[in-house]
């Protein structure tokens, strides 16, 4: 009875103890505050070494957090199609794990191509759900940099040359991404349009065109989708990394749009101690001195945002002030991610996910030509088909850099083909020609040998042979994931088809009329034989449901209704960067860095197409259907809008044929009359709509003075000049069937 007595009371007061100690739980814990209190919080309880250790890298993909206060390590990961397969600690060898594979989601360029932004939206929310499942904090993308030459290597990582397109594509994405707890980092912060000498490379660009063409879907992401991360790129501009610009990370980002995430370095973007400290760059990964490549193993603590940093705070050249603003975005994006405790658990190659990529592929094939309506294949007639190429077999989520991705399962083309028509018909393959043969990258293996040691002439000729007993002739080429073709890091050497595809595709075409070309790249290539080839298909590269997403195009399941988010050129003269002599760029004398001059400003794509009255093979914004629409005559709500007003038009579209199917109506504003010189057209808004057979629905298209508007870099400021203007509205860039005019007041 003693025993209970004292007992009792003790017990008691312990409770009350814990009591205590939970209400007293530290703010920066307690999820119920708001953000920025629980910042201060923690703030004000680091140490230097601990502030200095979370803005930078500890490992190849992570930064740690600070176990003192039960802050946990923050994980980042590419990016941008799908979850990269984790490699070690400290060497980008493969960390062998077995629960590391992921759905591979369509390339960007695909995505793009959609025209959709509800998928652009599911894509994100997918991606950040099999982000979640894996551990991962944060993505590495999306990207947005703009096509400037198809030769750049890392196109297909993009949304394509369109500033608005990208910019609406882009938004859904990042906050499908981040409703999910995981951060966007979009990239690459700005102006790495090619990847030759990359981090040499100075961009010479006016604010003109840095403002109207390169910056606009950054911009988006910031203030509209409110990314939590943006990467630096590895370029300069104005002399100075990008990684640490102080124009493009102080002045613009953070000043000009108020950002309040992270600036992450790209692996290795970061050069100076100096200029990272005080020009705008939060956290530091992959530096190339020591960690990404070469150099001394686990060497984080020389980063330039390691003990460099600390020591130059300790010698008493600079304060705490630059270091306490890149730790207050840290903490912000550790309470946004890994300290949120509402974020769920994600999900790993589920069947919705399979759903999502095979909806986004079968949207973003490109249907670019039909002669004669080859294509959708007559599944009822046809008894025997022949399927050529490498690329019907080679599998594509392997390499390219660091998109590459442990794709859990990926359908190939000739297997898809085979799959939806092998009961109905015979499908034969034949390999025509060999292009590169290594399926490895960094570790991970395609389970397919693709050696092939016949000579070109016996390729085409077997080739040939199997292509007049065939009632059609599918050819797979294009380019690959392998470096100097659609990779980062190198460049395309060339305009046209490598591995002599041209020859064997000019010898297919004089053996079976029914020839269709389906081109897998996320660049335009050279078409020599574009009038010889009856259906021209762009497939992109669609990742794991590729094979199912092609097969069902090319039947006639899925009615193609993708349009390009680039100009395809009929050749190297008519883009820009090369016809005006500015791709690569110039070495300069005694120094590491080239000088790459943006002469054409911001006539990129079909802007500097209208200017010089260029045809290119296939327009921005072309993409046919098995069905047809009509587009009715265009009319607007009124013709004369004031500043802060909108006005909307309004387009009747029909499907006019048999099929159910998908048009996207695009509006174009042309400035009729301006001080500055403005390219023809600008497309401004779009939507994409599903009709049945016979259906009409009216589509309606509202722009406001943004629209209008043009960057002025005379007085730095968006300007939209009262005046006449048009809206142009078509199906294409290149089929506009509406003009409406009206005036800005
Ligand atoms: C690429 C980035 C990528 C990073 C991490 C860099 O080489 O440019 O896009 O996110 O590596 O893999």
């Amino acid at each position: 009875m003693k025993l209970l007595k004292t007992a009792f009371p003790a017990a008691l007061a312990c409770l009350c103890a814990l009591q205590a100690q939970a209400q007293q739980q530290p703010v920066y814990l307690d999820d119920t505050k708001p953000i920025e209190e629980r910042v201060e919080d923690a703030l004000a309880r680091m140490t230097l070494e601990e502030k200095i250790a979370v803005i930078h890298a500890q490992s190849k993909f992570s930064s740690p957090g600070v176990k003192r206060l039960g802050i946990p390590e923050f994980w980042t990961s590419d990016g941008p199609h799908g979850v990269r397969p984790d490699v070690l600690w400290d060497d980008w060898k493969q960390a062998g794990h077995t629960n590391d594979s992921c759905v591979a989601f369509p390339a960007l360029t695909c995505l793009a191509a959609t025209w959709n932004t509800s998928l652009a939206r599911i894509y994100g929310e997918s991606l950040g759900e099999e982000a979640l499942y894996r551990g991962k904090d944060m993505m590495l993308g999306p990207g947005v940099n703009i096509l400037r030459t198809p030769l750049c290597g890392r196109n297909f990582e993009y949304m394509g040359e369109d500033p608005f397109l990208a910019s609406r594509m882009v938004v859904p994405y990042i906050q499908g991404l981040q409703s999910n707890g995981v951060a966007a980092c979009v990239k690459h912060f700005a102006l790495n349009n090619d990847e030759n000498h990359r981090n040499e490379v100075n961009v010479v660009v006016s604010d003109r065109a840095l403002y109207e063409i390169y910056l606009p879907a950054f911009k988006a992401a910031v203030t509209e989708a409110h990314t939590w991360g943006l990467m630096g790129s590895y370029n300069l501009f104005e002399n100075q990394h990008n990684c640490h610009n102080r124009r493009l990370l102080n002045d613009i980002l953070k000043g000009e749009w108020g950002y309040d995430g992270v600036v992450v370095s790209d692996w290795g973007g970061a050069h100076d101690t100096r200029q990272a400290i005080e020009n705008g760059l939060d956290m530091e990964f992959g530096t190339w001195t020591d960690g990404l490549s070469f150099g001394a193993s686990n060497a984080y603590d020389n980063y330039y945002l390691a003990r460099p940093y600390r020591e130059l705070i300790q010698k008493g050249e600079y304060t705490t002030r630059e270091l306490d603003d890149k730790v207050r975005r840290v903490l912000r994006l550790f309470f946004r991610t890994n300290m949120n405790r509402d974020r769920g658990f994600g999900s790993l190659c589920s069947e919705a996910h399979y759903d999502a990529a095979r909806q986004i592929a079968g949207e973003g094939i490109v249907l670019l030509q039909n002669e004669d309506g080859v294509l959708p294949i007559d599944t009822t007639a046809t008894r025997r088909i022949l399927v050529v190429g490498e690329n019907a077999i080679k599998m594509m989520t392997v390499g390219g850099g660091s998109s590459t991705l442990k794709a859990q399962h990926e359908s190939l083309p000739l297997d898809g083909l085979r799959q939806a028509l092998g009961g109905k018909m015979e499908v034969e393959y034949a390999r025509g020609y060999v292009g590169d043969t290594s399926n490895e990258f960094e570790g991970v293996v395609a389970p397919h040998d693709l050696k092939d040691d016949r000579k070109p002439e016996a390729l085409i000729a077997e080739a040939v042979e199997k292509a007049r007993q065939a009632d059609y002739v599918v050819f797979f080429g294009g380019l690959n994931k392998s470096w100097q073709q659609d990779c980062e890091g190198s460049d395309r050497k060339e305009y046209g088809l490598p591995y002599g595809q041209d020859r064997v595709i000019e010898a297919l075409a004089k053996a079976n009329k029914r020839l269709v070309y389906v081109n897998i790249s996320g660049n335009p290539v050279a078409m020599p034989w574009k009038k010889q080839v009856p259906a021209i298909v762009q497939g992109w590269f669609l990742g794991s449901t590729a094979g199912d997403a092609l097969a069902a195009v090319l039947t006639g399941r899925v009615n193609p209704s993708g349009k390009l988010p680039y100009t395809w050129p009929a050749s190297l003269d008519d883009v820009p960067a090369h016809s005006l002599g500015t791709y690569p760029g110039t070495w300069r004398k005694g120094e590491k860095i080239i000088d790459e001059e943006y002469k054409e400003g911001i006539f990129v794509g079909y802007r500097w197409a209208d200017k010089e009255d260029i045809r290119p093979l296939f327009a921005f914004g072309h993409g046919l259907s098995y069905t047809t629409f009509k587009l009715g005559k265009a009319r607007a709500d009124k013709d004369e809008i004031s500043a802060n007003d909108s006005i909307t038009f309004t387009v009747s579209v029909t499907n006019t044929g048999s099929v159910a199917g998908a048009e996207v109506v695009q509006l174009y504003v042309h400035d009729a009359e301006s001080s500055l010189e403005r390219p023809y057209k600008e497309l401004k808004a779009f939507k994409k709509i599903s009709l049945a057979p016979g259906e009409t629905r009216d589509v309606a298209l509202t722009i406001g003075r943004d629209a209008l508007s043009f960057y002025n870099d005379r007085t730095r400021q968006w300007t939209a000049e009262p005046g006449r203007f048009e809206a142009l509205i078509g199906d294409a860039s290149d089929n506009i069937t509406s003009k409406v005019a009206f005036t800005l007041k």
